[in-house]
């Protein structure tokens, strides 16, 4: 009875997800903790394509103490991945970003002025540290801003912090974030207070992107679980949803 999405070529119906376009992931081979090797990407991307998704930003992590990824470093998997997808007959666009941790280096990029990767135009993706919240947040966002980029929050509902207080969200996009909540939040993946900070988010309009955040298989075998695609459609009532303000000049 339930009306699935729909691939836009309307082709046999099939489950897909309520995005084209993933803009976060982690799916570049061996430089973060998403995929390690050439064989796992392969098998994600062409998880994601079969589930509807025709362009895709991967957003290799870049944090300070962990992953100090740079562009050189990203370009190089990026290459790697779509080689492997142009032999393999893989038709999806895949460009790459990343996801920068809000920490000391990611200031440090800031204040020397380094060209930070972008999503699209002047926009950057960026996480927090889950441990705790970031205290000068707003100062943050202005030195972003001020330096010419747009920043976007990753998976705000994750942050157990804002737990108590959904009206930080509404404070987040008054800083200038635009919020990205990560599709397996809505289905409970990282737990309930996660999935009830995620409706809230969809509920109240506050949501500018959906992502999926994907980091291996078993975020992949979520995402393709019938249960899951019946509440994606429940919750986006059997739309695309609507990525716009990533993609108009309003954003810049
Ligand atoms: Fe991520």
């Amino acid at each position: 009875m339930f009306d699935f999405f729909k691939r836009k070529d309307n082709s046999p119906a099939i489950e897909v997800l309520p995005i084209t376009t993933d803009i976060h992931s982690h799916i570049l081979p061996g430089i973060d903790d998403g995929s390690p090797d050439i064989a796992t990407s392969l098998q994600l991307v062409k998880g994601i394509y079969d589930l509807g998704i025709r362009k895709t930003v991967a957003t290799p992590h870049i944090i300070g103490d962990l992953y100090r990824n740079t562009p050189a470093i990203i370009n190089e998997a990026l290459d790697v991945l779509k080689e492997a997808c142009i032999a393999e007959g893989i038709n999806i666009e895949i460009t790459a970003a990343a996801e920068y941790m809000l920490d000391d280096y990611f200031l440090q990029l800031l204040r020397q002025s380094s060209p930070l990767l972008t999503i699209h135009k002047n926009i950057i993706l960026t996480e927090q540290s889950f441990a705790s919240p970031t205290g000068n947040l707003h100062e943050i966002a202005f030195d972003i801003m001020s330096a010419g980029y747009k920043p976007i929050m990753a998976h705000p509902e994750r942050y157990h912090f804002y737990h108590n207080n959904f009206d930080d969200f509404s404070r987040l996009k008054d800083m200038g974030f635009f919020l990205q909540v990560n599709l397996l939040s809505l289905v409970g993946y990282y737990g309930k207070p996660v999935a009830k900070a995620a409706k809230y988010i969809i509920d109240n309009g506050l949501a500018d992107l959906l992502g999926t955040d994907m980091h291996h298989q078993r975020h992949l075998d979520t995402l393709q679980n019938p249960k899951t695609l019946k509440i994606f459609n429940e919750i986006f009532s059997d739309k695309e949803f609507n990525q716009l303000s990533l993609y108009t000049d309003e954003a810049v």
